[in-house]
């Protein structure tokens, strides 16, 4: 099993991302980092503890982070995912599950202060990991892989037209993550996450095969449901993190290449990712960014996992 870190905004999409992750059998979450994004980071606290009372895990430690960006004033993305980030369906927290007292970039610097063999994923703006690298310039050289969900190349932005929320949201930290971490940086972007639509199909699939998630799942997606309808005419939703913990159990589900890869974080295109596909900079590689992914082959380990299913089955 190798052990991962999530560090996250939940948000409807972390939601199913850390669901998919707890559940895998190849990955071991040791911890859970939150981050101010999709809704402040004491709401994204309550929902990772709604979510291991969910999958009964509350052995998971929760290590909370950063409040505010880097710089920039913090935009929550709450017209995406609801109020209380998932999807105004207002869960109750049954459990006294504590947040542990180290803040997440204290936690994250002290755990790489040496070499480990634990990944983290971030699914969220790199806030707590720019907060981390700051405090441990050595991070990046401690970490096994480090994916990120975020940015775009050829695909259009969600926040502006080349912007992605986690990039855009706090522009200084994604900017100074790519610049400093001295880590390939695994970049899931839009790129390839728009390709993971959650239909309305697979969701009545998931009503059949398992009526306790299939209604979960409607309750949290409704919202993002609508947003996706109303600003861009999908039928369903773009669920852009769970590839990234997809990816990283199989990392055959993506392709993609190397590259120099810097964030703007000034003027109109504020979290763009200009990526230098061919090499003008001449520089060495800090990324590797993702362009296709097979979302058949996505799906069926999602569904599988997420619905306790046989593969046979969802394949038929
Ligand atoms: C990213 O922004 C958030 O709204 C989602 O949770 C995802 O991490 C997509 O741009
Ligand atoms: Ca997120």
């Amino acid at each position: 099993m190798r052990k991962v870190i999530i560090d996250c905004d939940p948000g409807i999409d972390d939601m199913l991302a850390l669901l998919l992750a707890i559940q895998s059998p190849e990955i071991e979450v040791v911890a859970i980092t939150t981050v101010c994004g999709n809704v402040p980071v004491e709401l994204g606290s309550q929902n990772v503890i709604k979510c291991l009372e969910r999958t009964d895990r509350l052995d998971i430690p929760i290590f909370q982070g950063a409040k505010q960006p880097l710089k920039r004033d913090f935009v929550s993305a709450q017209d995406t995912h609801g109020m209380d980030g998932l999807g105004e369906t207002d869960i109750l927290i049954q459990s006294d599950k504590k947040i542990e007292q180290l803040p997440a970039a204290k936690y994250l610097a002290q755990t790489f202060n040496k070499p480990t063999e634990i990944s983290v994923i971030a699914l969220g703006p790199l806030t707590n990991i720019a907060q981390a690298l700051l405090l441990n310039e050595s991070l990046g050289k401690n970490i096994d892989r480090f994916v990120s969900m975020g940015g775009t190349y050829k695909s259009h932005g969600n926040c502006s037209p080349v912007g992605e929320y986690n990039y855009w949201c706090d522009p200084d930290a994604a900017a100074l993550v790519f610049e400093k971490l001295g880590k390939i940086i695994e970049m899931v972007g839009l790129d390839v996450t728009r390709e993971i639509v959650f239909t309305p199909t697979i969701l009545e699939y998931c009503w059949q095969m398992n009526p306790e998630m299939g209604h979960f799942l409607a309750a949290i997606t409704r919202f993002y449901f609508d947003f996706h309808w109303k600003q861009e005419r999908i039928l369903g939703c773009v669920i852009n993190d769970p590839l990234a913990i997809a990816y990283f159990i199989d990392d055959s589900l993506c392709q993609g290449f190397e590259s120099y890869t810097v964030v703007e974080t000034q003027g109109i295109s504020l979290g763009q990712t200009l990526v230098d596909h061919h090499q003008f900079w001449q520089k060495a590689p800090n990324s590797k960014i993702l362009t296709a992914v097979d979302s058949r082959q996505f799906f069926t380990k999602f569904l599988t996992v997420l619905l306790n299913a046989q593969k046979e089955t969802i394949e038929s």
